[in-house]
């Protein structure tokens, strides 16, 4: 891989990282993506870790970027545990599969462990996030917001053994319930990008998603 540097967001970034976003993203879940509008109003949420924004450089252009936010688990016993989400993660699309993606997450998951916090929760797919230490919540006991068991949550103890006994379920903060009209007005300051149906991508998403079961 070609020499890669990671460093902290910048206000001057935001702008090229929306647009990286838009372009990883784009028809990869759904046709079109609402990734890039997302990133742009986390950075003004409560729950949003400035100090766990990482970019992603090679040459002067920014390939990569990731964000975290504060997230809760909240367990059978009535307890809320405090714990990590990140979201998105996104690899300008020819930069894809040359480890940037793995060396944001190793570098990021490195720095929120000198911070102290206790574990990462995240949606994301098994094949990628395991080889990087990820178990399914299912592991732990932690199902969705309304209680069930997805493979595609992912969990990672910070602090071993963080996650024991805290079965509950996993909360991301409201900042990820994205409103679709204020996500398609800012998709129009971008250029045009067409939208596509039916992807191999697409389906296997939706296969994700189906692969639940209730928890109780
Ligand atoms: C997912 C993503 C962040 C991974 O970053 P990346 O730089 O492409 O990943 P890496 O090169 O570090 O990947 C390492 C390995 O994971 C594999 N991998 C990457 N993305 C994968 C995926 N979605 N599913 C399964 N495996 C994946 C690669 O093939 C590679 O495997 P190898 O080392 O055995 O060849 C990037 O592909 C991307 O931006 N995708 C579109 C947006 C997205 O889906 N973001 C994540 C949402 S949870």
């Amino acid at each position: 891989m070609e020499k890669i540097s990671i460093r902290l967001e910048r206000p001057e970034d935001y702008r090229e990282v929306e647009n990286l976003t838009r372009e990883a993203f784009w028809n990869n879940y759904v046709p079109g993506c609402d990734e890039h509008y997302l990133a742009h109003v986390l950075r003004e949420s409560v729950c949003f870790l400035p100090e766990l924004d990482f970019v992603a450089e090679c040459s002067g252009q920014i390939v990569g970027n990731i964000m975290y936010t504060r997230a809760s688990v909240l367990c059978d016993d009535g307890e809320t545990l405090s714990v990590l989400s990140f979201g998105p993660l996104s690899v300008l699309p020819l930069w894809q599969g040359k480890g940037v993606g793995s060396a944001l997450v190793r570098h990021s998951l490195e720095r929120a462990s000198e911070l102290g916090f206790p574990a990462v929760l995240i949606y994301g797919d098994p094949a990628f996030y395991s080889r990087l230490g990820f178990l399914a919540a299912e592991t732990f006991g932690i199902a969705s917001a309304d209680d069930y068991y997805f493979d595609v949550l992912q969990a990672l103890e910070l602090v071993a053994g963080a996650l024991r006994e805290k079965s509950g379920r996993f909360v991301e903060d409201h900042a990820y319930e994205v409103d679709e009209k204020a996500a398609t007005a800012f998709d129009q300051s971008f250029p045009p990008k067409e939208k596509r149906e039916g992807l191999p991508s697409q389906l296997r998403f939706l296969e994700n998603v189906a692969m639940k079961k209730p928890r109780k």
